[in-house]
């Protein structure tokens, strides 16, 4: 039997938070269901130095490799610290209950369509032996680049756990991510091909633009529109809306993603001060650009979604307690149920630095994850893997686990999970029937 226990760690676009998330994973032998257990959760502040720092290095793209160089250890500091500091909070033993540390680290630079004289790359920054000196643990990062390699776009990550936490007999659910950029996975009842044609695809900007324009409005002092109240109390000025949502980024075919680099602060203060040239109000601005956010998410639905019903969507990240994007979203499917991805067990904050856990296990154990429909299929084990002090002993236990096992049976890699199990809140597993959702 497999079980870790991994703390897997995040931190987005938004660079608003370090986000960890401690989550379980048992197996009884690779062809039994994987039961996933978030067991804490917590975000962590970064150091405002490191984070201005990093904000001016993408913002500016002309660092000197010592100014790199040493990004990439302050980062790593920084991300411990998140760590020391979530052990002490969340009553977490290190030697008890931590085995892993599955990182995604800082996104620096994304080039997942490359054009002419480009190449095709992703660079995240945080040293992974940072963290495996400081805890002693063996520490997985850096996913996307396989996934580069493997011929796909390196992002998003989402749709496996989405696929596999949300997959359903008859109805087609989507799993809506609001985080910095926003991204969408599809997943279609298993009457409609289930796992199997499953994707997602950056919709496009999250709270990235929205973000900026408050920082930009409140000249730093505030990071967000919290709860909405900026955006409620303006009016959305729909012109700008319209001209925005005819970026090409929003026409272009699937598979696709994006970043800062695209939808970035220079773009938010443009609009700000576009509007404010029109007489519009800091509120109405702010109200505008909501919208934006809002309107290409139901943009992207119409163009790209699959050809159903959408019986339910499931939010998730920062933005989904911006009621202003909920709200127009559910006003444009009225016949859809909207509502926090916490009903799948996997709350809304959490979503990302869990699913970077569960890629963290499956690297570990060697094993791919679901390729989507719209991708290159060529399924490819993710993720680096820096030794800690315990590497022998999680070496022991997943060959255990595999012992036996011929992997050219199944080709040059196992076959990916197609069968996880999230244990709800309070819930054991020998009392969980059905444990998927109803
Ligand atoms: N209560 C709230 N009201 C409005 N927006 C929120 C709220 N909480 C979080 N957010 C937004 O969510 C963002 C962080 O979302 P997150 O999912 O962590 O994104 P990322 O993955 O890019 O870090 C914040 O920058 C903020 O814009
Ligand atoms: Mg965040």
């Amino acid at each position: 039997m497999l079980r870790l226990r991994i703390l897997g760690i995040n931190s987005g676009t938004s660079m608003d938070a370090i986000d960890l998330s401690l989550v379980e994973f048992t197996q009884d032998d690779p062809d039994s269901p994987l039961y996933m257990k978030p067991l804490k959760y917590a975000e962590m502040p970064m150091d405002l130095a490191v984070k201005q720092d990093t904000l001016r290095i993408i913002l500016e793209n002309k660092s000197s490799p010592q100014e790199m160089c040493e990004l990439n250890f302050r980062l790593g500091h920084t991300f411990a610290d998140g760590i020391a500091r979530f052990l002490v909070d969340q009553n977490v033993d290190l030697d008890r209950d931590i085995d892993a540390i599955a990182c995604h680290g800082q996104t620096i630079w994304f080039i997942p369509q490359p054009g002419p004289g480009e190449t095709k790359s992703t660079l995240q920054m945080c040293e992974p032996a940072v963290l495996a000196q400081r805890f002693g643990k063996t520490v997985v990062t850096d996913f996307r680049a396989a996934e580069q390699m493997a011929g796909r776009q390196g992002a998003p990550l989402a749709c496996f756990q989405d696929a596999l936490s949300l997959v359903h007999p008859t109805l087609n659910r989507a799993s809506q991510n609001i985080g910095g950029i926003a991204n969408v996975a599809f997943v279609p009842s298993e009457r409609d091909g289930g796992l199997d044609q499953s994707y997602d695809f950056d919709t496009g900007p999250g709270n990235v633009l929205i973000d900026a324009a408050v920082r930009f409005i409140a000249n730093g002092e505030r990071e967000y529109d919290k709860d909405g109240e900026m955006g409620a109390r303006g009016t959305v000025y729909q012109p700008v809306v319209d001209e925005f949502l005819k970026d090409p980024y929003f026409s272009a075919p699937i598979p696709k993603t994006t970043g800062r680099e695209l939808f970035g602060d220079a773009t938010a203060r443009r609009l700000v001060t576009e509007m404010r040239a029109k007489g519009l109000s800091d509120d109405d601005c702010v109200a505008t650009i909501t919208r934006i956010t809002a309107a290409s998410i139901v943009d992207a639905y119409k163009r790209y979604g699959p050809r159903l019903p959408l019986h339910e969507v499931y939010f998730c990240g920062g933005g989904s307690f911006n009621p202003n994007i909920l709200e127009h979203i559910q006003e444009c499917f009225p016949d859809t149920k909207i509502a926090l991805l916490d009903a799948s067990g996997i709350t809304a904050a959490s979503k990302e630095a869990t699913s970077f856990a569960f890629m963290g296990l499956e690297c570990l154990v060697g094993r791919p994850l679901i390729v989507t429909k719209i991708e290159v299929q060529e399924p490819t084990v993710l993720g680096k893997i820096t030794p800690g002090r315990n590497y022998l002993s999680i070496v022991e236990q997943v060959a255990a686990f595999h012992k036996g096992r011929k992997t050219q049976d199944s080709g040059p890699w196992l076959p990916a999970v197609r069968d996880l199990r999230v244990w709800k809140n309070q819930t054991r597993p020998k009392e969980l029937e059905d444990p998927r959702l109803k």
